[in-house]
């Protein structure tokens, strides 16, 4: 597999939304006898690696899992390098939105952060908006909270009954169809709060590959097995 069959494949099979789970950070780096926050920042490059290429591939929507609404629970020290790698990211993606025509939109509730890591992301967000390709970037993101968020704006458009398609344009995902792909790296076989609701008829595709560790050919690998599948949505096909 390369890039052009990966092209290919992208066209034929109509793989219009990759999702990532990027787990690992902290085991690449225990690996290597050094703190958790050196997996981080390995892992914020290999991200943006990684996305440069699926957009390459002509996959037009590309969300990350970067932080959950349950990694809060982790050291203050952790965090707070995660939170200064974020403020590093979306200063360098004003440039790198332009040159690959990307729109980035966060997912999760940004009253989380600190009102200076806030109003860039809002900034980035508004001056990226008309970008062809669009960049979801889950970061204070639980689906759980995702889909009650949805409910309750819902509730006070003044809704006492409610369709799927009534959800689904009131999720932070609303700007993209549902993922065709899902990858975890590092072994881990699970959502832990992602995209449940969006998840239904997802493929799922899980590598041992470390985060850090991700490159071309694993996603070559990732699509070519996506190529392979057969998805029925509940049809006898
Ligand atoms: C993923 O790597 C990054 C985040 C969840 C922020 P981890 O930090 O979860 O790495 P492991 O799972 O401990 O190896
Ligand atoms: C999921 O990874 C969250 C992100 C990748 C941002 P975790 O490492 O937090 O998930 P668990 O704890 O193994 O389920
Ligand atoms: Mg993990």
């Amino acid at each position: 597999m390369s890039m052009e069959s990966s092209r290919k494949l992208v066209e034929e099979k109509n793989l219009r939304h990759i999702a990532f789970i990027m787990d690992g950070n902290g085991r690449w780096a225990k690996k290597r006898g050094m703190p958790r926050e050196f997996g981080h920042k390995e892992g914020a490059k290999v991200f943006r690696h990684i996305v440069d290429y699926c957009f390459n591939t002509g996959i037009k929507n590309v969300t990350v899992y970067a932080f959950s609404t349950e990694n809060w629970k982790r050291s203050e020290r952790e965090v707070s390098s995660l939170m200064t790698l974020f403020t590093a990211y979306i200063k360098d993606a004003f440039e790198e939105i332009r040159k690959n025509d990307a729109r980035v939109i966060f997912l999760g509730d940004k009253n989380a952060f600190s009102g200076k890591l806030r109003k860039q992301m809002e900034k980035l967000e508004k001056e990226s908006e008309k970008g062809t390709y669009i960049l979801n970037v889950a970061l204070n993101y639980g689906a759980r909270a995702e889909i009650v968020r949805a409910v309750n704006c819902l509730l006070k458009e003044g809704k006492t009954e409610v369709s799927e398609e009534d959800i689904s344009s009131r999720l932070y995902t609303k700007n993209s169809p549902d993922p065709d792909l899902i990858v975890r790296t590092a072994g881990e076989q699970r959502l832990s709060n992602f995209l449940l609701w969006q998840a239904a008829y997802s493929e799922f595709y899980y590598t041992d590959t470390l985060w850090p560790d991700m490159n071309d050919e694993e996603i070559d690998r990732a699509i070519e097995a996506f190529g392979a599948r057969t998805r029925r949505y509940g049809a006898v096909v």
